[in-house]
């Protein structure tokens, strides 16, 4: 048997020689919008921060104010004592933009979604997931140990063929979907898959990690088409442009009231800490009163969209697919370089062949920077040319 340190130096040198050994970087949050990091203050588009309310000084005082009264962590499962007052006003703001009868908070959208799909279906079940759906619903979909088909992505003729195939041979069956899908930028057609899933008698999952707060209003993907879309089980996360940590479910009563009984993440983890929930409500008490500011984000990626003449952006999110891992990361230095910290995303959280940069935009990145920021991308990384002599020097 290998030792342990053998298997770990092994694995570290295949990671480098495919320029997939990922390192941390201490990175510094100065603001909405500026980071520091090696040393350099840079203007940060990697940040889903979307609407910069993690410093919002609301919701900052709502969490001071929280974590005075109700103490840094909330001790205990939420089924056992961490269940302090703040969880049901959240549910209910939740629910409430949701239009759902109930919601229920998570300690993360990860635990989310790793604890409702295994809490709604098994064994015996189906889960059709799109292949570009986010690794957590993957995850979910896995620990279920049901009968996992991807399907292409945004493919409705792929999901209903195989829908058409295999639904009949599982009880249950589950279509699973991000709403905003978090490396492409683009919205699952949901209004299509939610008449697939009724007409298969299957239950859909949307996955709105990057929705709620920025698309539909602020209401997120199943409002993004002015409508509301039925989809029964509306996952999301806190942590984006809500701006804190956590994740949370809306659904129906009896849903929210199963997952609080069968979810093993929310059973056997401790409750979000009070601070987080407070700061949750706070931002969404700012969605809900200046929705001209949580439109910004689309905004702001349409404008970066409309400078480089690529597809209009339908999120914050707008991805400069690039190829190889290496291509990206250099594409990257580039950029950081020019003073803008812009990540490369490599496989495995892309496929293979397909590693890029990943732009987020938020409500306070200038439009100054945006068209200089595009125009450093045209003139630079799209045709890979020399450094200018005179870089405006960010952070000096
Ligand atoms: C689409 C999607 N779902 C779920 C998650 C996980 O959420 P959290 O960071 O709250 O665990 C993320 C990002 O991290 C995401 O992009």
């Amino acid at each position: 048997m290998r030792s342990l340190e053998e298997f770990a130096t092994a694995k570290l040198g295949e990671l480098d020689r495919a320029s997939l050994h990922r390192r941390l970087a201490d990175t510094t949050r100065l603001d909405g919008i500026w980071a520091l990091r090696n040393g350099r203050r840079l203007m940060s588009f990697s940040c889903n921060d979307y609407l910069n309310l993690s410093r919002h000084p609301a919701v900052a005082a709502a969490a001071i104010a929280a974590l005075e009264r109700h103490g840094a962590g909330s001790g205990a499962s939420r089924l056992v004592t961490g269940n302090h007052p703040l969880f049901a006003e959240l549910e209910a703001r939740l629910a409430r933009l949701k239009d759902t009868q109930a919601a229920c908070v998570f300690g993360s959208g990860y635990l989310a979604n790793t604890g409702i799909i295994p809490a709604l279906v098994g064994p015996e079940d189906l889960v059709l997931i799109d292949e570009l759906a986010h690794a957590c619903l993957w995850a979910g979909a896995r620990l279920a140990r049901a009968t996992v088909l991807p399907f292409r992505h945004s493919d409705l003729a792929h999901a209903q063929a195989l829908l058409e195939t295999h639904r009949p041979r599982h009880e249950r069956a589950l279509i699973a979907t991000d709403g905003v899908f978090s490396m492409d930028g683009d919205l699952a057609p949901l209004a299509a898959l939610a008449a697939l899933a009724q007409r298969y008698d299957a239950w859909l999952m949307s996955d709105d990690a990057h929705g709620i707060g920025v698309v539909g209003g602020g209401r997120g993907s199943s409002f993004a088409q002015g409508v509301r879309v039925d989809v029964p089980l509306q996952m999301g996360t806190l942590s984006k442009a809500i701006g804190g940590y956590g994740g949370y479910l809306c659904a129906s009563a009896a849903v929210i009231d199963l997952i609080r009984n069968r979810a093993r993440t929310f059973i056997y983890s401790t409750g979000l800490p009070p601070a987080m929930v407070a700061a949750a409500i706070a931002a969404l008490d700012v969605i809900e009163q200046e929705p001209d500011y949580a439109a910004l984000p689309l905004v702001k990626a349409r404008a970066f969209t409309r400078h480089l003449g690529l597809p209009e952006a339908q999120s914050p999110i707008v991805p400069l697919i690039v190829g190889e891992a290496e291509a990206a990361l250099a594409a990257s230095r580039l950029l950081e370089d020019e003073g803008f910290l812009v990540i490369a995303i490599r496989p495995p959280t892309v496929p293979a062949g397909t590693a890029r940069l990943r732009f987020a935009f938020t409500a306070q990145h200038p439009d100054a920077d945006i068209a200089r920021l595009a125009h450093v991308v045209r003139d630079r990384v799209l045709t890979n040319q020399p450094p200018a002599a005179t870089a405006p020097a960010y952070g000096a």
